[in-house]
This record gives structure tokens, C-alpha cells and sequence, in this order.
């Protein structure tokens, strides 16, 4: 803070400066490359006009003063009072807003939030808040900005008191409004859907308001509430790149509009469409976090940023920096057709490739034989599993392996004791039979008996049996909840459950799954540290997805696994080599029918995953810097581990004439690098470290095959 009326926010890559305008705004008057300067240097940042041009409207007597919202940076904005750009907030019945400083604090550390997950301190994290009143209204906002310095990012959050004598009702609450100056933009979103989460969609901006925005009650595999604004010139390495996410899991939307006057505002938070929140007199609410972030090195930058923060201020603090175990998962090796002596055959297998955790998938448990029934019976089928879970385990022990558990907690059949006892108990809108996704209806967790139940239920399956692994997945989209809100007050049961059922279980690691990555986002990765990414598991698709989600997401949350070939979804043949060498720069698991594999593979196999084991601490949480493709038809990946640099190159479509490719890599060496191939028989050999950066002519790298190469510095 540098007076009353200027505040500096500074990371290792970023400035942010947000001031108090003419009138009592709050404008945004810089978020870019670290700066100096005085309060007055910094206030020579934002744009002062004497003149009130055609169409413009000013704030009040044209004759007092020429402030024009509609052309100010500001940090926060609301409707009907000449700024036409989307707004930050809605009231019921109040279409004239108005938000004018009223006092701001500084404090050390985050704030805790009241049901909400928000990130945790890091080092030199500090509290901003600004608040801000329209006494019209009786309605008091503060913006809260917390700084992670060591991450790159800055998060916002919106805090809403009514301070007047009549409830009111928010229909809107954006966790940031942002305006910054116009560069010539594109909009990097995350799109896809079942089987193809995460395909990167890049869009030029022009004066237009684009929306990435989910309505299916879930992040969503369909627009991930992660987005770029970037530079139009920008790539994996170079260009600059602004980073918006949201430490939520529901329906959210960001805009982003490029407006008149030469700026860009980007509006983000729950989707309006299912947020409504009733505040009685006194009473506060807040939005979801928002994490943004700056860099002027591409969106490698944005990667790292987003990465240390993921790594060290979201996932829980038992798993920062802890290497992930190697999961074998049976799913896809039986689907719902098993007993315990199939899964002990196949974790005698599994543990002989370096499997450490036996992954229990669907199928265990009540009347669970299909997808037709037993959703919410949280008791062990003994039928197929004798002896239960604790005699699952024990034999899993006896191969070295220990027992990981997959739930549905938020799922529930018809034809299920559960329903049949709660029919109630399930979301369904008055006079309407609700809508089926795989023969499942949701459970209402705004019901605090619905939540208490899974709670206990829960807690009861996972102190049965030395459990240290749960999948949780969640297998539908939101439909028939019919009270405006009621997906927002939703997430709000959600995170209580999850927080009830993990927070006194710190042992337990937490995979999150929505058919794969329909719910990857930074609120689950507060409760769990990695993500099924998705049910595709075809290497091929997996490069894009798993591309797409390190925008965002590091590769300790990014969960990938070998999986058999044909590829169950795709039907597409490949190595095993190349199903490896795509998963291996992640978390990596096996999820297949071992006995399938032959000999040769089976034993390649396990030579890789022990490969892996004595690696994956630098390949789970280094730097992973993507190298903008050549013209060869290869995606490469780098990734700094305290070994050295993995260089990953994948064949992808190489056109038939593209006989050779080039070795590069995101940065250069001085002196001398010792390239090693990982794998196969050739010799390790030397070159220029500075060359690796524009290429360096190498072999043929045909369509699924893919090099592994460790980088040094020589002798
Ligand atoms: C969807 C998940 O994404 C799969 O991995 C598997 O767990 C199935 N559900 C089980 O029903």
C-alpha cells in the first residue's frame, strides 16, 4: 500500500495496482510487469479525461466533472450508472448500483472464508480489503485481494454485506471484475467434453463479450472455469498472458470484453444463471475465490505460476510436494465383472509392473452389478468380495499393495435401499419426474440430514479397512432443481461433506473424478491433491487433454494411466512404450487387465514404471515448460527435474515427407549438454546447450512413437 488511495501489490513476476478514482471507484490502474514508483508515478498509470465526447455519460453534472465509468480501469463495476460493460453484482429489484470506497485494511495471511475453500498462505502472503458502500442501496462490498508472491498470483474474492433494514436477494456475485488495457488479445479457453476434456480453444477478441461459462452444475468438461487472455502474438514461450481460474466447482462464467476506449474487462464467478443468495439485514456472504495471474514468458509462464500455486497453496498440506503413489485401477481390466479372487490374480500381476496402490473401483458394493442399481448402499457386496474390504486389503498386502477405495457419495440409483428409504432424499422439482444420467439421480446436499448421512456413511466404509486411497466420482449432470441458487448452496453441502469426511482422515489421498475431468478445478483440488483426468485413455487424446489441463493444473494433479490396446474408447492400437512415455510426465497408474499384456510388454512395462519410481518426484512436480510445435509433426514437453531435463518428444501425425525432426528444448544450456536417451540401446551423446532452444536435426520420430531424453550439462 502506498497511500490512501494507491495500493501496490507485487509478486516475482507481477504488479498489480489498484487506486481510488475521482468519485470513490476502485479502478484497476495496472496488472503486468513488476514496477517502482511513487503513489503519484503509479497514478500517471490510468487515463484522465477533461473532454466528454459524443455517447459518453459522466458519473454526475457533466459541468462538475468529465469522469465517464464507462472508459475508467476499474476493479469493480456495477449497472446503471453509465458503465455499460457486464457488472459484478445484481440485486433483485435493483438496477441502479453504485460502489464507492469506504475504508480498506491490510492484513498478513489469507482470511478464512465461510464454506468456501480458499488457497493457504504462502510466504509473504498479505490481505488487501477494500471496501466499498452505496448507502442507496444499503449495501456494503469489499474486494479482498491476498498476494502469493512466491507463485506469481493474486487472488480476489467478493464480500457483500447488507447494511440496510429490507433482505435483499443477489442474483449475480463475480469473484473479480478486472479491466486492463487492451494488447490485442486472444481468448485461451479449455473445451471439450466427455472423452475430450481440456481441447485448447483460442479465440480472437475483438469488441465483442465472450463467455466461457459452464451451466451443468459442474465445472465441467465442457468449459473448464480456467481461461487465458493472452497476447495475440503469444505461444508456449513467449507473449503475455493473463490467467483467470476460480477456486470453485460449480456453474461459472467469465467474460471477456473488449470495449470501447482501448480496454478489456474480464468478469468472472458463479454462473448468474444458478447463483441467488438471500442476505437478511446484517447478514454477509461472499463469492468464490478467483486466482489470477501474470506472465510475460508465455504460457509456459502462466503453467509455472499456476503450478507453484496449485503445488504449494491448494492441494492439502499433507500432499504438498509429496510424490504420488503408482495406482494400478482394475476398472478397465473388468468393469463390474469381479470377485476377490479376480482382483487378488490381478494385483499379483499389478504389483510385479510397480503398482503400490490396488485401486477398489465400482462395482463393490449393495446390489452393484451394472449401472442399473445399488448407487447410495455403501455396504460391501459379500457376494462378490468375501470377507469384505479388510480381507481385500489383507491380501492385497500380501503382494505389497495397499487398498484404494472408488465412492459415488453424491449418487443414487432408484432401485437402491437408499431410495427406496429417502425417496425424498434425491433432487426432483415439484410436479416433475426427474431426468436420469446413467440411470442416477443426485442426492440434495443443501439437506443437512443428506449430508450428515454420507458423512457417516462414509466415515464408517473408510475406518472399516486400511484404506489409503479414495476415488471419489461423480457421474452426472444437475437437472430438476428448481429453487433459484440451488446449485451454488449445492457445492456450498458438497464441501462440507468433503471437509467433514477428509479433514480428520489427513491419510487418506484424495483422487477426484467426474467422469473423468468433468469436475477439474481448484475447489476439489483443496480437498483432494490429483484428478482423474479423463475416461479417455488413448495416448493420443491424452497429449491434448493433458496439455490442455497444465494450463492450470500441475502435473502432480494430473492423473494418467497405461491402459490396454486397443484402446477401449478410441480402438486405436499403440505401444506400450508410447501409452507410457504420454503418461509418465504425470501421475502416473496402470489401469488394465495385466494377463492381457505379453510378455515382452509385461516386462517392458515394469521396467519403465521402475524408471518412473526413482523419478517421479522431479516429473510430478517440476517445471513443465511445452516447446511451440515445429513443422514435424511432434509435441515435445520438458520437464526440469532435479536430474536434469526430460525432454518428451511424441510422433503425432508426422506428414510423410517430415523425415527427420529437431531435438529442442525451452531454454538453452551454456557450455555443453550430455543428451541421454532414457530407453532403448543408443549411446548418450553431446552437443551445444545453446542450440537445444532453436533445434537440433535428429531422427525420425514416426506417428506414436515417442524419445525420451534426459539433458545435463557435460562433464
Ligand atoms: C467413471 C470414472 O471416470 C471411471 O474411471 C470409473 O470409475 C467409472 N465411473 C465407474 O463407474
Amino acid at each position: 500500500m502506498l497511500d490512501d488511495r494507491v495500493f501496490h501489490l507485487r509478486t516475482q513476476c507481477s504488479s498489480m495496482v489498484v487506486g481510488i478514482g475521482p468519485a470513490g471507484h476502485v479502478e484497476q490502474w495496472w496488472w503486468g510487469a513488476p514496477l517502482d514508483g511513487t503513489a503519484e508515478a503509479l497514478g500517471g498509470l490510468v487515463p484522465r479525461w477533461d473532454e466528454v465526447p459524443g455517447l459518453v455519460l459522466t458519473h454526475g453534472h457533466t459541468s462538475d466533472s468529465p469522469l465517464a465509468l464507462n472508459r475508467q480501469p476499474l476493479a469493480w463495476s456495477s449497472h446503471g450508472k453509465g458503465d455499460f460493460r457486464q457488472p459484478g453484482i445484481g440485486v433483485v429489484g435493483q438496477r441502479v448500483l453504485d460502489f464507492t470506497h469506504h475504508s480498506h485494511a491490510v492484513v498478513e495471511g489469507v482470511l478464512p472464508s465461510g464454506g468456501l475453500p480458499v488457497a493457504d498462505a504462502g510466504p509473504g502472503t498479505q490481505t488487501l480489503d477494500i471496501t466499498t458502500r452505496d448507502e442507496v442501496a444499503g449495501l456494503e462490498v469489499t474486494l479482498r485481494f491476498t498476494t502469493f508472491p512466491a507463485s506469481g498470483v493474486i487472488t480476489r474474492r467478493t464480500l457483500v454485506t447488507n447494511i440496510g433494514h429490507e433482505p435483499i436477494v443477489l442474483d449475480r456475485l463475480a469473484s473479480f471484475v478486472m479491466d486492463v488495457p487492451n494488447l490485442g488479445f486472444d481468448v485461451v479457453t479449455l473445451d471439450g467434453w466427455w472423452l475430450s476434456e481440456a481441447h485448447q480453444t483460442r479465440t480472437p477478441l475483438g469488441q465483442q463479450v465472450l463467455t466461457n461459462a459452464s451451466v451443468t452444475g459442474a465445472s465441467s468438461a465442457a468449459h473448464n472455469p480456467g481461461l487465458l487472455v493472452v497476447e495475440s502474438r503469444a505461444d508456449d514461450q513467449h507473449g503475455r498472458c493473463l490467467g483467470f481460474n476460480l477456486v470453485y466447482s460449480g456453474s461459472h462464467a467469465t467474460t471477456v470484453e473488449g470495449g470501447q476506449w482501448g480496454t478489456v474487462r474480464v468478469v468472472g464467478g458463479p454462473n448468474p444463471i444458478d447463483f441467488a443468495w438471500r442476505l437478511a439485514p446484517g447478514e454477509t456472504t461472499e463469492s468464490p475465490e478467483a486466482a489470477l495471474t501474470f506472465s510475460d514468458q508465455g504460457l509456459n509462464g502462466v503453467r509455472a505460476n499456476y503450478g507453484h500455486f496449485v503445488d504449494h497453496c491448494i492441494v492439502p498440506e499433507r500432499w504438498r510436494q509429496r510424490p504420488r503413489p503408482v495406482v494400478f485401477n482394475h476398472w478397465e481390466g473388468t468393469y463390474f465383472d469381479y470377485d476377490t479372487d479376480v482382483l487378488l490374480a490381478m494385483a499379483a500381476q499389478a504389483a510385479q509392473l510397480g503398482a503400490e496402490v490396488f485401486v477398489l473401483d465400482d462395482g463393490w458394493f449393495g446390489q452393484r452389478n451394472g449401472p442399473l442399481a445399488g448407487l447410495g448402499d455403501w455396504s460391501v457386496n459379500t457376494d462378490k468380495l468375501a470377507g469384505g474390504l479388510d480381507a481385500l486389503a489383507r491380501g492385497l498386502a500380501e503382494h505389497g499393495l495397499d487398498l484404494g477405495l472408488w465412492v459415488e457419495p453424491e449418487s443414487v440409483n432408484v432401485d437402491s435401499d437408499l431410495y427406496r428409504a429417502h425417496p425424498d432424499w434425491a433432487i426432483a422439482a415439484p410436479g416433475r419426474r426427474p431426468s436420469e444420467g446413467r440411470h442416477q439421480l443426485l442426492l440434495d446436499l443443501t439437506r443437512p440430514e443428506v449430508r450428515d448421512h454420507l458423512v457417516g456413511v462414509l466415515g464408517d466404509v473408510l475406518d472399516s479397512a486400511p484404506i489409503s486411497f479414495v476415488k471419489w466420482d461423480m457421474n452426472r449432470l444437475f437437472s430438476d432443481a428448481s429453487e433459484p441458487g440451488f446449485h451454488h448452496r449445492y457445492v456450498l453441502g458438497l464441501y462440507e461433506v468433503l471437509g467433514r469426511v477428509f479433514g480428520p482422515r489427513p491419510h487418506l489421498l484424495l483422487e477426484t473424478c467426474s467422469s473423468g475431468g468433468n469436475r477439474f478445478d481448484l475447489g476439489m483440488l483443496r480437498f483432494g491433491p490429483q484428478v482423474w483426468a479423463s475416461d479417455c485413455t488413448d495416448p493420443f487424446q491424452r497429449l491434448r487433454i493433458q496439455q490442455g489441463h497444465s494450463l492450470f493444473y500441475p502435473a502432480s494433479t494430473i492423473s494418467a494411466h497405461v491402459s490396454a490396446s486397443p484402446n477401449h474408447q478410441t480402438g486405436r492400437v499403440t505401444s506400450v512404450d508410447f501409452r507410457f512415455g504420454v503418461a509418465a510426465p504425470y501421475v502416473l497408474g496402470i489401469e488394465l487387465d495385466p494377463a492381457t499384456l505379453d510378455p515382452h510388454d509385461r516386462a517392458r512395462l515394469a521396467e519403465r514404471v521402475a524408471w518412473y519410481r526413482r523419478h517421479r518426484e522431479g516429473l510430478q512436480f517440476g517445471r513443465h515448460d511445452h516447446v511451440a510445435p515445429a513443422l514435424d509433426g511432434r509435441q515435445r514437453l520438458a520437464v526440469t527435474t532435479p536430474e536434469g531435463v526430460l525432454v518428451a518428444e511424441y510422433g503425432v501425425s508426422p506428414r510423410p515427407g517430415d523425415a527427420n525432426g529437431l531435438l529442442q528444448a525451452p531454454r538453452g544450456w551454456p557450455g555443453m549438454v550430455e543428451v541421454e536417451p532414457v530407453f532403448g540401446d543408443k549411446s548418450p551423446f553431446v552437443l551445444p546447450g545453446a542450440a537445444l532452444v532453436q533445434g537440433v536435426p535428429t531422427t525420425p520420430l514416426p506417428d506414436g512413437h515417442c524419445h525420451l531424453s534426459m539433458l545435463r550439462p557435460a562433464g
